[in-house]
C-alpha cells in the first residue's frame, strides 16, 4: 500500500480536537496578529516543546497554545486550514470536537468560537464537498456545574451541534461526575461521546457506557485489560475511536510497533483510526493510518475495514451513510 493509497482512501474523521490542529506556524502568526505573548520565540522552539511524558504534560501546552485564538477570524482560519489538510487526506466527513470552556474562561464568548467554526464549515462544504459536524466537548477537570453553564451558553446553536463529548485530564475525573449534564444533553437530542480508557482504567469505560450511555468511546485502549468488557463492546458494536500517533506521543503505547489496533479488530471490536491533536502528535489521519498499518503489517482488508468502520460509526443519516459505503 502506497502513501497515496492511505490519502485517497475515503474516510470519516471522528476524533479530532480542532484546537489540536494549531500548527506552530499558525500559533506564532496568531500571537503576532493578536499581540499575545507566548513563551516561544520561534516555530522551532514551539516544536521543541512537544515532548510529552503523559496526557497532562500535553494538555498544559495545548491549553497555553490555545491562548492565541481570540477572534472569529482566528477560529475560522484554524478550522479552514484543517479542512484543507483533511480533504487532501481523503476525509469526506468530519465530526470535530471543540472545547468552548477553554475559550470562555479566557473571556472569549461562545459566539466568537462557534460562528468562526461555522463559517469555515460552510467553506469546506463549498470547496471540498466535505460535510462537517461539531461536537461540544466538556472539560472533565472542571465541575459539572460549569459543563451545564456551557450547554446553556450553546443553546442558540444547539440545532447545528451534533453531540457532546468529554475530554481533558482523565484520571481522577470519572465519567459519572458528568451523569446529569450528559442526561440533559441527551434530552436535547445530542449524541454522546466520552474519552475513556485513554489513561483511565477500564472501570471508566464501564461508567461511560452504563452511566453516561454514550454512543461512542474515544480511545478506549485500556478496555483490552478487561476481557468481559471487550466481549461487551464487541457484542454492542460500540465504536472505539483510536488515535495511534497520539497513543505513542502520550506514552500510552511504548512504540507504534506495539500498537494494539489489530488486536482490537481480531477481538471483534469496532475500532476506527483518527488523529486526535495532529499538530502536536506528528500526523493527520492518513499518516495515522499509514504509520500503524506499516508498523503492524496490516492487510489491505484490515485498513479498508478501519475506514469503513469510520462511516458506520459516524452520526450520519441512513441515506448519507449509504452514499459513503
Ligand atoms: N483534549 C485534547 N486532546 C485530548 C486527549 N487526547 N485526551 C483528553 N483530552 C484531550
Ligand atoms: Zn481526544
Amino acid at each position: 500500500m502506497t502513501d497515496d493509497f492511505f490519502a485517497r482512501l475515503p474516510k470519516a474523521e471522528l476524533h479530532l480536537h480542532i484546537e489540536g490542529t494549531l500548527e506552530p506556524e499558525m500559533m506564532v502568526a496568531l500571537a503576532a496578529r493578536n499581540r499575545v505573548s507566548i513563551p516561544f520565540r520561534s516555530v522551532e522552539q514551539v516544536r521543541a516543546a512537544y515532548r510529552f511524558t503523559d496526557l497532562q504534560s500535553f494538555l498544559d501546552i495545548y491549553y497555553a497554545g490555545a491562548d492565541v485564538l481570540r477572534t472569529e477570524d482566528d477560529f475560522h482560519d484554524l478550522a479552514l486550514a484543517y479542512f484543507d489538510r483533511a480533504a487532501a487526506d481523503g476525509v469526506v466527513h468530519a465530526e470535530i470536537f471543540f472545547d468552548p470552556q477553554t475559550h470562555i474562561h479566557r473571556g472569549i464568548p461562545m459566539q466568537v468560537v462557534i460562528e468562526g467554526l461555522f463559517a469555515a464549515i460552510d467553506t469546506a462544504r463549498e470547496r471540498h464537498g466535505m460535510t462537517v459536524e461539531l461536537i461540544l466537548s466538556y472539560l472533565r477537570h472542571l465541575d459539572e456545574e460549569d459543563a451545564f453553564a456551557t450547554l446553556k451558553a450553546a443553546e442558540p446553536w444547539l440545532d447545528r451541534i451534533i453531540g457532546v463529548g468529554l475530554d481533558s485530564s482523565e484520571v481522577g475525573h470519572p465519567p459519572a461526575k458528568f451523569a446529569r449534564v450528559f442526561a440533559a444533553s441527551r434530552e436535547r437530542g445530542l449524541k454522546l461521546c466520552a474519552h475513556a480508557g485513554e489513561e483511565g482504567p477500564p472501570a471508566y469505560i464501564h461508567e461511560a457506557l452504563d452511566v453516561l450511555r454514550v454512543d461512542r468511546i474515544d480511545h478506549g485502549n485500556r478496555a483490552l485489560e478487561d476481557p468481559a468488557l471487550v466481549a461487551r463492546l464487541a457484542r454492542e458494536a460500540m465504536t472505539l475511536t483510536v488515535c495511534p500517533l497520539s497513543n505513542v506521543a502520550l506514552r500510552n503505547v511504548a512504540r507504534i510497533e506495539d500498537h494494539p489496533i489489530d488486536r482490537m479488530l481480531d477481538r471483534g471490536l469496532r475500532a476506527t483510526v483518527h488523529s486526535d491533536d495532529p499538530a502536536y502528535f506528528g500526523g493527520y489521519i492518513a499518516e495515522n493510518f499509514r504509520a500503524v498499518a506499516q508498523a503492524r503489517g496490516l492487510s489491505r482488508e484490515q485498513v479498508v475495514t478501519l475506514a469503513r468502520n469510520s462511516f458506520l460509526s459516524a452520526f450520519l443519516s441512513d441515506e448519507a451513510l449509504a452514499g459513503h459505503l
